[in-house]
């Protein structure tokens, strides 16, 4: 059995090594295995909810998605497209959202740090809350139900909002799977071996603290920061301490164990830090060269990766519309065409029900009729002057079942039925006995139809 692994890339900013070492070789290995059938997408629709720079968005889906061809992913062995090609992405968002609940999504901790950070500053609570943040796990759950992905390879800030995918599917599966699993449930899945790059400060790599080196910029570009690397004052010739450098962790995150224990016998033994950016620029040149490459020449024929994308998106819509299909039929957005249909085909088999019918008569009083499934008056009910007291007779008729009926046949062409000793109905005039006898079986038979 082959596992779906499905994962989102939001799309704001530009990858750096981090992203690389953390992230995209882990994916695009991963990718390969030969059970692995991979999902890799654009979270788009995402990354509108952190940026309203439109120019940004657009560069960023462009840089993200050469990045992941340049780097090896193949998107004819995976399912690679953009989260804002898949319409049925948020129509199935909707479908989650009137199932997932608010106090579900209060816990959420991306909505809950920004309503700390608000409280801490003595603002509003929800002051510059969008209702895109709160909805994010909703719409995270959407992409990750529509293809039941088994695996949902992220970091660990992400475990919640899988975890609240489970959830809600769940959910979903009690209502409206009628026993059957409609949405498969999904696990995170944490990578704990994979590097987490040190910055050129030091700390995580990350945008945030304006530490990165970039993923494909010019050499030119890594030289520079890799130059800006922090190192201790040791002078050229002094032994240097390897396991407390972080140009060494960067070095190891790219080298053979064989590279890296060169690399830190030289350092032990005094190698200068400028040597030593030097092999990491070439270290890295090396990794990253024939990727540069590929990613300049897809940058530079974006017309090309909108095909890749749309080819991506036609492959995932190939799962997705039937299966949304199927889902809107699960919560009653049907044809009415189908309604047509099976009215027909339960006339042709008999199988009209048989049915009460209530109405008021001139006096202000109330009555029901009781009608076989095709349509022969079984009975008419003495007038009650309380609609409640004439329901709650039609429901005890369909509660009991035909062998609680107690039918007379005392008043000649007629038989009457009792309930509690009061008469409560009375069937037709028949023209002889042998017809009454069998109206009555054909009243036992229909009530007999309703409680089945
Ligand atoms: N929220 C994820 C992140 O910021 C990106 C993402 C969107 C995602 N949809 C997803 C990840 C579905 C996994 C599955 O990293």
């Amino acid at each position: 059995m082959t596992t779906r692994i499905l994962t989102g890339i939001t799309t704001t900013g530009t990858p750096h090594l981090g992203n690389y070492a953390g992230a995209i070789r882990p994916a695009i290995v991963a990718s390969r295995a030969p059970d692995a059938d991979s999902f890799y997408f654009l979270a788009d629709y995402h990354a509108l909810i952190k940026c309203d720079d439109a120019q940004r968005i657009q560069r960023s889906r462009l840089e993200i998605a050469a990045t992941w061809l340049a780097c090896g992913l193949d998107p004819e062995r995976v399912t690679f497209y953009r989260q804002s090609d898949i319409p049925e992405i948020p129509e199935l968002t909707w479908l989650l959202t009137c199932v997932a609940g608010k106090g579900l999504l209060n816990r959420a901790h991306a909505y809950k740090a920004s309503v700390d950070k608000n409280v801490e500053a003595g603002e509003d609570p929800d002051a510059g809350v969008t209702m895109g943040l709160f909805s994010y796990p909703v719409l995270m759950a959407a992409d990750i139900l529509m293809f039941n992905a088994h695996k949902v390879p992220v970091g660990r800030d992400q475990i919640q909002h899988v975890e609240m995918a489970r959830d809600i599917g769940q959910r979903f599966n009690h209502l409206f799977g009628g026993g059957k699993e409609l949405f498969t449930l999904p696990e995170a899945v944490i990578e704990e071996s994979v590097a987490t790059l040190p910055g050129l400060d030091g700390r995580k790599m990350s945008k945030s603290y304006d530490n990165t080196i970039p993923l494909f910029g010019t050499a030119k570009q890594l030289k520079d920061a890799i130059a800006r690397i922090v190192t201790d004052s040791r002078l050229p010739g002094e032994p240097k301490d390897a396991d407390n450098s972080h140009l060494f962790t960067l070095y190891q995150a790219f080298a053979t164990p064989e590279q890296s224990a060169q690399f830190r016998a030289d350092l032990v033994a005094g190698l200068a830090w400028g040597e030593a950016k030097q092999r990491l620029f070439a270290l890295l040149d090396a990794e990253l060269g024939e990727a540069r490459e590929r990613y300049n020449a897809l940058i530079a024929k974006p017309a090309e990766l909108e095909d890749i994308l749309q080819a991506g998106a036609a492959k995932a819509r190939k799962i997705a519309t039937p299966f949304l299909g199927e889902l809107r039929e699960a919560v009653g957005l049907r044809s009415f065409r189908s309604e047509v249909k099976s009215e027909k085909a339960a006339k042709k088999k008999g199988g009209k029900a048989a049915r009460f019918a209530s109405f008021r008569e001139q006096d202000g009083s109330f009555r029901f009729r009781f009608f076989a499934a095709d349509g022969e008056e079984l009975l008419l009910s003495r007038p009650f002057q309380d609609p409640k007291a004439a329901g709650a007779i039609t429901q005890r008729l369909v509660a009991q079942g035909p062998d609680a009926l107690e039918l007379r046949a005392d008043e000649g062409d007629q038989f009457t039925l009792w309930l509690d000793g009061a008469c409560v109905a009375d069937s037709p005039a028949f023209p002889d006995e042998q017809a009454l006898e069998a109206g009555m079986l054909r009243l036992r038979e229909a009530l007999a139809s309703l409680v089945e």
